[in-house]
């Protein structure tokens, strides 16, 4: 069953039953070594699925709890290895979102729930996104509207020494070092050749990948400006359909048949949201390339906004 949580809509089963989990990944076509985060609705819940949970844990859950903020700890042997990709840890959240948290208590079991998207594609920020890649596919879908951040949470794993940030999310690095001191952040080494490195498994695989090719163009808002246009030019007379994805300042002096602004580049907040629809529309479009103006801040959620254009797009130019 999918429904809504406060970043993006998931796609529930039992975490501790095998088949229940295994038909999640099938709805979705998800490779098998990729694996689930676990919702929970209390602290309690959360013991009866970790070991040797450190303090800085505690104080994690204790400041952002319910919210999206994702604690890799150790897994204690009920939680089966289909939900943690064969991992000895396990992915853990409270979801700040009424109907997740209800669904979770009235349930009596903790929910394993990816994105409810197909693999691959951008994650679901409303139901009908749901409906268009999973229709057919699943049992039922609770409509909880729009979520309210719209990139997925901040996944970080505490069972190192020093905790290491794997996916940014909305709850920053500087928020989380607050709390608990320095963390490293393990993102950045999605990219590397060697998958031995690779420590979330979920950072190996293309994602948030719309149907067109991406191209992010970051800079200072008016040089990408300028290179938005020269790259018009270039393609005014080829048979490639474009589309733009802008913000509220470059899309005031850009005239294209297709093109969206996801919000002002200096409240990433509004780019989160609007992002993955974004995508999804200009891909119902069937535009063949989108340019992606990447001039925003990149502060507090903007991190994640860039993360998640950086992962769907092919190429990045900087200008
Ligand atoms: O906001 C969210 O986190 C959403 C909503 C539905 O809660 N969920 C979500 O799930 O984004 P999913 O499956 O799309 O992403 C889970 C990420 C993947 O990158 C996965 O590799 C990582 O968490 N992950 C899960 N368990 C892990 C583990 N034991 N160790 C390291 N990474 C893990
Ligand atoms: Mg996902």
């Amino acid at each position: 069953m999918a429904f809504p949580t406060e970043t993006v809509y998931g796609l529930g089963a039992n975490a501790l039953d095998k088949e229940a989990v295994r038909a999640v990944f099938q709805a979705k076509g998800r490779p098998a070594d990729n694996p689930l985060i676990v919702h929970v609705a209390s602290k309690q819940q959360c013991c009866e699925l970790a070991l040797n949970i450190p303090e800085k844990a505690f104080s994690l859950m204790e400041k952002f709890w319910p919210g999206p903020l994702t604690l890799i700890l150790e897994r204690q042997v009920i939680v089966p290895d289909v939900t943690t990709g064969g991992l000895d840890t396990v992915a853990l959240r409270m979801p700040d979102n009424a109907i997740a948290i209800g669904l979770i208590r009235e349930s009596g079991k903790p929910l394993a729930a990816p994105s409810a998207n197909l693999s691959g594609k951008p994650s679901p920020t409303n139901a009908q996104h749901v409906i268009s890649d999973l229709f057919g596919r699943i049992d039922a879908i609770i409509d909880g509207g729009t979520v309210d951040v719209g990139v997925e949470s901040t996944v970080i794993d505490m069972t190192l020494e020093i905790p290491s940030i794997l996916r940014p999310g909305r709850i920053s690095q500087e928020e989380i070092e607050r709390e608990i001191g320095s963390v490293t952040i393990g993102y950045e080494d999605e990219d590397c050749p060697d998958p031995g490195i690779i420590r979330s498994p979920g950072m190996k695989y293309r994602h948030y990948a719309p149907d067109a090719a991406v191209i992010l163009i970051e800079g200072e808002n008016d040089r990408v400006v300028r290179r938005i246009h020269e790259m018009l030019d270039d393609h005014s007379r080829g048979k490639i359909k474009v589309g733009l994805l802008l913000t509220d300042e470059s899309s005031m002096v850009i005239a294209h048949e297709e093109q969206l602004s996801l919000g002002s580049k200096d409240r990433p907040e509004e780019l989160a949201i609007n992002l993955f629809s974004g995508l999804r529309y200009l891909d119902a479009r069937e535009v063949d390339l989108i340019l992606v103006d990447g001039s925003f801040s990149h502060e507090g959620i903007g991190e994640a906004v860039s993360n998640r254009i950086r992962k769907a797009a092919g190429s990045i130019i900087v200008v």
